[in-house]
C-alpha cells in the first residue's frame, strides 16, 4: 500500500506527521510523493489563519477531482482543522477520515478500516479544553515515544515534544481550542527519547511546545523547569546543540533558562519569543499579560545573562482596534528590540476565538497589508545590520542540505552544489560544499551578507 502524506502548518504539525508517517510505515506503508500511486492520502492541516485553511481546501477540491476517476483513493484528514472542523469537514466529497490532533494513535487502525469498507470516520476529540483520560494520556505518551525517532526530512536534527496544548488564550488563537489543555511530559520519557536520537546519530534536538518555557513537572520533591530539561539534555552524549521553541515572554524560571543558555555550551544561543504588538492597549485586548516596556526588559535580562543571544519574534499587525498609533508602538518596538527576524502577520480571526466573538475585524485588508510591508522593512533593515557584523568571520554550522534557491547566490562553486546550513544563533547560512556536508558540523568564513542569508565558504 501506498501513502502520500502532506503537511501544512508549525513545526508541531511536522512532528505528528513525521509520527504518522513511521507508524503507518511500520504498519507496512510505503511513501510515495505522487497522487497517481497513493492509495491513501493523508492531509495534516493548519488552522492558525484562514489562509492556511484555505490552502487545505483548494487541495482538498484538487482530491476531489481525482477521486472521481479513482473512488477507492482512501483520504484521510488529520491536525488542527480536523479537530476544528470534524464532521463539516468529513461531509466533504473527498474526505474519508476525520482526525484530531490528539487521536492520532488510532490512525492506523481508522485507514486500514477504511481501505476495507468504504465509510467514513471521524476520531475527534469531544470536549477538548477538559483533561483527558489517562488511557488516552497513555496513548498519546506511548505513540510518541514509539515513533518519535524516524523523522529524517533533515539529516542528524530531530523534533522533541516536551509539551502539548496551551492555556494561554491569546484572544485571537485557536491553538488552545484545537490542542487542548497544557500538558508537560514526564522529563524522563523526554530524556529517554533524546537518548535514542542521540545513539541514531542525532547531533541537533529542538525541544517543542506551544509555550515552551512553562513546561512544568512535577516529580517527587522536585519541579522540573525547561532549564533542568536542558541542563539534562545538554548532558546526553552526542547531543551537540539544543534548541527550544517558542517561548511566551513571561518571568517564570527565565533567568534559570537563560543561565542554563551561558552555562551550556550545548544550549544554543537562541531565542524566539513572540511580542505579537508593540501597544499596550493592543497587547491587553489579545490577552497577553505584558506590557510593552515589560517585554523589552525582559530582553534586556536576556542580553545581560547571555550577550549574544539572538532573538526572534512574531507580531500580528491589523488586530482589531490598531490605531496608526498603536501601529507606530509596533514599529517602536521592532527598532529597539533588534530582533535577527520577525514573522510578522495579518490578523485573521478564527471562528470560536473571543476577539472574533467580541471584535469585529475593523482593520481594512489595504491597511493591514500596508503595515505588514512597513514593519518587514523596519525589521529587514535591522537583520541587515545584523548580519554585516558577520562579514568575514568564521563560524561553526550544521549543514541541513542542498539549497532550494541555489540561484539566489551568484557565489562560484568549484563544482560543488550549494548546501544551505545554519549557526548556533539560527543564522541561516549557504555555501558551496559537497552534499556529504549533510547532518554535519562545518566552519566557514562569511564572504557576503543579505538581511536573511549569509554567504560563505569552507574553510
Ligand atoms: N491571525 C494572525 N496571526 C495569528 N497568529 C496566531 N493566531 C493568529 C491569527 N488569528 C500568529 C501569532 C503566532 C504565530 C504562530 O501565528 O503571531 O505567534
Ligand atoms: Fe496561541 Fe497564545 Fe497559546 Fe501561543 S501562547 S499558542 S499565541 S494562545
Amino acid at each position: 500500500m501506498k501513502l502520500l502524506v502532506k503537511s501544512f502548518g508549525c513545526q508541531m504539525n511536522k512532528l505528528d506527521t513525521a509520527l504518522v508517517t513511521s507508524a503507518l510505515e511500520d504498519a507496512g506503508f510505503s511513501l510515495t510523493e505522487s497522487v497517481k500511486e497513493a492509495d491513501v492520502v493523508l492531509i495534516n492541516t493548519c488552522s492558525v489563519r484562514e489562509h492556511a485553511e484555505q490552502r487545505v481546501l483548494s487541495h482538498m477540491g484538487h482530491l476531489k477531482h481525482i477521486k472521481e476517476s479513482r473512488p477507492d483513493l482512501v483520504v484521510g484528514v488529520i491536525g488542527c482543522m480536523a479537530q476544528r472542523l470534524g464532521d463539516r469537514l468529513l461531509e466533504h466529497e473527498a474526505v474519508n477520515i476525520v482526525c484530531g490532533p490528539a487521536e492520532i494513535p488510532q490512525i492506523k487502525e481508522l485507514i486500514t478500516e477504511a481501505l476495507k469498507e468504504k465509510k467514513k470516520s471521524l476520531a475527534v476529540t469531544k470536549k477538548i479544553r477538559r483533561k483527558a483520560p489517562d488511557e488516552k494520556s497513555q496513548a498519546l505518551e506511548e505513540f510518541e515515544s514509539a515513533y518519535g525517532i524516524e523523522d529524517e526530512s533533515i539529516p542528524a536534527q530531530a523534533f522533541v515534544r516536551v509539551m502539548r496544548g496551551c492555556n494561554n488564550f491569546c484572544s485571537y488563537c485557536v491553538v488552545p481550542y484545537v490542542r487542548g489543555p497544557e500538558v508537560s511530559r514526564p522529563p524522563e520519557a523526554i530524556i529517554e527519547q533524546i537518548k535514542k536520537l542521540a545513539d541514531h546519530g542525532v547531533k541537533q534536538i529542538t525541544l517543542l511546545g506551544q509555550t515552551v518555557n512553562s513546561y512544568k513537572y512535577k516529580k517527587g520533591e522536585k519541579t522540573w523547569s525547561l532549564a533542568d530539561l536542558l541542563d539534562a539534555a545538554g548532558n546526553i552524549d552526542g547531543v551537540e546543540w539544543l534548541r527550544f521553541v517558542t517561548s511566551y515572554p513571561s518571568e517564570e524560571f527565565f533567568d534559570e533558562i537563560m543561565q542554563v543558555m551561558a552555562g551550556s555550551p550545548r544550549v544554543c544561543e537562541y531565542l524566539h519569543m513572540p511580542a505579537q504588538s508593540g501597544s499596550d492597549k493592543i497587547l491587553h485586548a489579545m490577552n497577553r499579560n505584558y506590557t510593552g516596556a515589560w517585554y523589552l526588559e525582559l530582553l534586556d535580562r536576556a542580553r545581560a545573562i547571555v550577550p549574544d543571544v539572538s532573538i526572534a519574534g512574531d507580531f500580528i499587525v491589523g488586530f482589531p482596534g490598531e490605531t496608526e498609533e498603536d501601529f507606530q508602538a509596533t514599529v517602536d518596538m521592532v527598532e529597539k528590540a533588534r530582533y535577527k527576524n520577525a514573522f510578522i502577520f495579518k490578523y485573521s480571526p478564527r471562528p470560536g476565538t473571543a476577539s472574533d466573538k467580541r471584535l469585529q475585524d475593523t482593520v481594512s485588508a489595504e491597511v493591514k497589508q500596508r503595515r505588514n510591508v512597513e514593519l518587514l522593512a523596519v525589521q529587514e533593515k535591522i537583520s541587515d545590520e545584523l548580519s554585516r557584523d558577520f562579514l568575514g568571520k568564521q563560524v561553526k554550522v550544521l549543514v541541513e542540505g542542498l539549497s532550494k534557491k541555489p540561484h539566489l547566490n551568484s557565489i562560484e562553486g568549484g563544482g560543488n552544489p550549494q548546501l544551505v546550513a545554519r549557526t548556533a544563533t539560527d543564522y541561516i547560512v549557504v555555501f558551496n560544499g559537497p552534499v556529504s556536508l549533510a547532518g554535519q558540523f562545518s566552519d566557514v568564513k562569511i564572504t557576503k551578507t543579505s538581511p536573511l542569508t549569509l554567504f560563505a565558504e569552507r574553510v
